[in-house]
């Protein structure tokens, strides 16, 4: 049996990581502080013998103490200890606070990585964005790993301060690796959703959630250029194990998961209309954000050539189940 230690365990890559894991009979210790969800994500597990959760914060250095504890005197009975970082503030309404998101994405990504190597742990896995990206998210055969990055900056915007500490992360990542201190990599996510998102800003559940409400969808002026892919919580959380398990891909560097299923905001209206049987949606637009790039494409090649990953749900089958499953 292996040990998985998953921060941010109640959102959304981590439910789907806990749940898929203990089905497979290992054994996984999560903790969240409920910052953008609730533990009725993990309720189906809770009470599993193989799942162990505590409501801590990565910022709160007497419970990460409690956890290194509980780890080390766990260790020896499993064959691998892997811990995986998705605890994070990462909602694009902080993005323009460096002082919200830099504690927990930064700090807290570099302090549960120490515990990492100082427990011994084998793999660490680092949730990054693709949001690194910034004003170049796309090219005509999607953006890679090795790309050169042009980015806004402070003249621009605040915006770009997550996605810079994030990057940063991917430079605690490698460094650790290269100094054989443990295996692991950093994964550029971009866009992921779920049925159980909590977060009612984001934007699919925003979209269902006007619709249902008043058949009128408010976006951003941004909306009537903007175009994204999306990433179905299921599929990042494969991307995380197939990545977790293939000691070849732990080489400290980077990899981008994705779709390549794009679609503008305008007709995601049009797709969760459709799901909810409404014929002619209605939008308005109000509001803009700076900085914010009108497409993201990735390349997923890197991921795809060393791990079998693929992404398995389409966007047309992913806003059903948010369709059915949503609701706040
Ligand atoms: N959701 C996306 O679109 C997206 C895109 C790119 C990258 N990522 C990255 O993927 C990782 C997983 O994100 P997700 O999609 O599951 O988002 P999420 O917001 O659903 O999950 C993050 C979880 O971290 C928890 N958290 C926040 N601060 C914490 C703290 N101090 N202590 C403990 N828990 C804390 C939140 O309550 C939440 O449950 C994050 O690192 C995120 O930056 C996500």
């Amino acid at each position: 049996m292996r040990l998985y230690i998953i921060s941010g365990v109640t959102g959304m890559t981590g439910n789907e990581l806990a749940r898929k894991l203990v089905a497979s009979g290992e054994k996984v210790i999560g903790f969240d502080n409920f910052f953008a969800s609730s533990i009725k994500t993990v309720e189906d597990i809770i009470t599993n013998v193989n799942f162990i959760f505590h409501e801590y914060d990565l910022n709160n250095r007497g419970q990460m103490e409690k956890l290194k504890e509980e780890v080390v005197a766990l260790k020896d009975t499993c064959e691998k200890l892997v811990y995986i970082n998705c605890a994070a503030i990462v909602h694009t309404e902080h993005f323009y606070y460096v002082n919200r998101t830099f504690e927990t994405n930064v700090i807290g990504m570099k302090a549960f990585l120490d515990q990492a190597v100082e427990v011994g742990a084998d793999v660490y896995i680092n949730c990054s964005t693709s949001e690194v990206y910034s004003m170049n998210s796309w090219s005509s055969s999607g953006v890679s790993e090795s790309d050169y990055i042009t980015m806004a900056n402070a003249e621009h915007s605040q915006r770009t301060s997550y996605a810079t500490g994030k990057l940063l992360t991917e430079f605690f990542m490698k460094d650790a690796v290269l100094l054989h201190q443990i295996k692991g990599c950093s994964i550029r996510f971009a866009n992921v959703y779920s049925k159980n998102e909590l977060y009612p800003k984001h934007i699919i559940p925003h979209i269902i959630h006007e619709l249902k409400e008043k058949g009128n969808v408010e976006l951003l002026e941004n909306s009537k250029k903007n175009r994204r892919t999306f990433l179905h919580n299921e599929d990042s959380c494969a991307a995380v194990i197939a990545l977790a398990e293939t000691d070849s891909a732990l080489d400290g560097s980077v990899y981008n998961v994705a779709t390549d299923e794009e679609i503008s905001i305008i007709d995601l209206v049009k797709l969760c209309a459709k799901k909810l049987g409404i014929d002619d949606p209605q939008i308005t637009f109000k509001g803009y954000r700076e900085s914010d790039p009108e497409r993201r494409i990735l390349s997923t090649e890197k991921i795809r050539t060393r791990t079998e990953w693929t992404p398995k749900i389409t966007l047309s089958e992913g806003i059903e189940m948010c369709v059915k499953e949503l609701d706040y």
